[in-house]
């Protein structure tokens, strides 16, 4: 592979998991270290792409060789990718991003003494932000998604990636299986890739670093 096969191509990339505000002290999160959007960023730049990392509470530090934008909830990150895929030639949506928010944040910390024994939180859904990306792709534009899913079944896995795929409309989506040891944080992953028409494309297992190159060559 040359070094360069991305030379002159801008790509964004979300990494790491969304926050969203409860109040003043706390949030929801998810468990995303930001590991696979980072490899993903580390060696997009290597192979000379000029490269926006749009990074959502990352445990992993961000590489030096990428534009980078820091960002907490869906709604920041919506707004950083709004703001940059309009002349991206690909975008790569590695970020665990929170389905739902909490429907009001509280200006103050909430009080046991206020709830008492239990306390029902009012979510509201986030924008689906790939899904609209994809309603508005430029002409030429690559668009690649992940799905985390934590069923152990294979074909079931493949299965609820394909029904995914069709409720994105990315061109490439990312299946891979997440879990307490799997997936998140850990260094490895193992993942397989849908085309838009749903054909496994690509299957890979290793480093987080590896899968990373086996993507961005779905790319070049
Ligand atoms: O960060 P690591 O610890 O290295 O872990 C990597 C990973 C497991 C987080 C990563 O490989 C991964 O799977 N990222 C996507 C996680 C996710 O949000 O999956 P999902 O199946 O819930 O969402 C599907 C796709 O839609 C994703 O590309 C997501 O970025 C996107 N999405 C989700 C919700 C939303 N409101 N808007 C979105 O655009």
């Amino acid at each position: 592979r040359p070094q360069s096969d991305l030379a002159g191509k801008r790509i964004v990339i979300t990494a790491g998991g969304t926050r969203e505000p409860l109040d003043p002290v706390r949030f929801l999160g998810n468990r995303s270290s930001g590991k696979q959007g980072v490899a993903l960023a580390e060696s997009a730049a290597a192979r000379g792409a000029t490269v926006i990392l749009i990074a959502a509470n990352l445990e992993v530090p961000a590489p030096t060789t990428v534009q980078l934008l820091l960002v907490s909830s869906a709604l920041d990150l919506e707004r950083a990718v709004t703001e940059t895929a309009a002349d991206a030639d690909a975008v790569i949506m590695a970020a665990a991003v929170a389905d739902y928010r909490p429907a009001t944040v509280r200006a103050d910390k909430i009080k046991k003494d206020d709830t008492g024994d239990s306390l029902v939180l009012e979510l509201t859904r986030n924008p689906d932000i790939l899904a609209g990306l994809a309603a508005g792709k430029k002409p030429g534009q690559v668009l690649i998604g992940f799905a985390a899913e934590t069923e152990t079944d294979p074909d079931l896995l493949l299965a609820l990636g394909r029904a995914k795929l069709a409720r994105k409309g990315c061109d490439f989506l990312v299946v891979n299986r997440v879990g307490w040891s799997e997936g998140f944080a850990s260094d490895r992953n193992e993942v397989r890739v849908l085309d838009s028409a749903g054909d496994i494309v690509c299957e890979a297992s290793g480093t987080k670093m590896s899968v990373a190159q086996r993507i961005l060559d779905l790319i070049a």
